[in-house]
C-alpha cells in the first residue's frame, strides 16, 4: 500500500493504474477511521480494482468556533487498518498541498444546503463540495463511496456529480451502528462515559418517529415533537434539529405524503454534535 502525500504522486500512480484498464474506487475520508469507513473500503473493494482512501481534516468545512483543531487525527493508525483491509493507495495531503497561496475556486450551490446542519453550518457544504470535487479531479474514480449517515452530504454530491456533468458513480452505503444503535462515527471519541451512555437515544428516538409514520401519522410537527420529547426525556439539553424534510428537496414537509428523509443534529456536552437519520419510502 503506497502513501501518497501529493498530488502529483497520486496522479502518476493513477496513470498506470489507467493505462492498465483498471478501475478505481475513491473512499474520501478525514481520518480516524472506524467500522463505517471500513464498510465504504469493503464496498469500494467489491465495486473496482483498486482502491484509493483519501484522509484529509478539510480546513474549508469548518466553520469558525467547530472543531477543526481538536479533530481526530492519526495516520499511523489509519494506515494499518487500511493496509488490513487491502487498500491500494492512501491519499494524505496537508493543507498547503490542496489549497496552495492564491487559492480562491470554490463549487457551491444554491439549493439543498439551507436546512438541516446547512442552517447552523452556513459555510460546510460549499467546503464539502469543493474538496470531493478537487479529491475527483485528482484521483479521477470510476465510483465514489459516502456513507448514509451524512444524508445531506450524500443528497448534495449526487446532485453536483448531476449537475455537473462528472464521470463518476455515486455509492452510497448504509449506517453502521454500534450494538446500542449509536451511528459510527469519528466524533463519538469526543463523548464522556455519561454522554456515550446516553447517545444510544437518538437512534431510539428515530426509530420511534419512523414507527409513528409506519403506523400511519402523517403530522410532521407530531412525530418531530416526538423525537425531540424522547431525545430530551434522559437529560441531553440541546438539540441542533430535528427535521423531516423531502427526500429530493431536502425542503421540510408539513404533511409526509412523499418520500421523506427524517434528521438531527445532537449536541452532547461542549464538543460533539452527533448526526444521525432515516429516510421513507411512502
Ligand atoms: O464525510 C466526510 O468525512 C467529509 O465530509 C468528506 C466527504 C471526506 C469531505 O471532506
Amino acid at each position: 500500500m503506497k502513501i501518497c502525500r501529493t498530488i502529483k504522486e497520486v496522479k502518476k500512480e493513477i496513470s498506470r493504474w489507467k493505462a492498465a484498464g483498471e478501475t478505481i474506487g475513491l473512499v474520501p475520508t478525514m481520518g480516524w477511521l472506524h467500522e463505517g469507513h471500513l464498510s465504504l473500503i469493503r464496498n469500494a473493494k467489491k465495486g473496482s480494482d483498486k482502491v484509493v482512501v483519501s484522509i484529509f481534516v478539510n480546513p474549508m468545512q469548518f466553520g469558525p468556533g467547530e472543531d477543526y483543531d481538536s479533530y481526530p487525527r492519526d495516520l499511523d493508525r489509519d494506515a494499518k487498518l487500511c493496509k488490513k483491509k487491502g487498500v491500494d493507495l492512501i491519499f494524505a495531503p496537508d493543507v498547503e498541498e490542496m489549497y496552495p497561496e492564491g487559492f480562491c475556486s470554490y463549487v457551491d450551490m444554491t439549493a439543498l444546503t439551507g436546512e438541516l446542519c446547512g442552517k447552523t453550518r452556513p459555510i460546510h457544504f460549499r467546503g464539502v463540495q469543493t474538496v470531493v470535487n478537487k479529491l475527483f479531479n485528482i484521483v479521477t474514480p470510476d465510483n465514489a463511496y459516502f456513507g448514509e449517515k451524512d444524508a445531506q452530504q450524500l443528497a448534495v454530491i449526487k446532485r453536483m456529480v448531476k449537475d455537473l456533468n462528472m464521470n463518476v458513480k455515486i455509492m452510497p452505503c448504509p449506517i453502521i451502528r454500534e450494538e446500542d444503535g449509536l451511528a459510527k462515527s469519528s466524533r463519538n471519541s469526543y463523548l464522556s462515559p455519561e454522554e456515550r451512555r446516553l447517545a444510544p437515544i437518538i437512534h431510539k428516538a428515530l426509530d420511534m418517529g419512523r414507527d409513528m409514520i409506519k403506523n400511519g401519522e402523517r403530522d410532521s410537527g407530531k412525530v418531530i415533537k416526538a423525537i425531540s420529547d424522547m431525545i430530551l426525556s434522559v437529560g441531553i439539553t440541546r438539540i441542533d434539529y430535528v427535521s423531516i424534510v423531502d427526500a429530493l428537496s431536502l425542503k421540510p414537509v408539513d404533511r409526509i405524503e412523499k418520500d421523506i428523509l427524517c434528521a438531527c443534529a445532537v449536541y452532547m456536552g461542549d464538543s460533539a454534535r452527533l448526526i444521525d437519520n432515516f429516510s421513507l419510502e411512502i
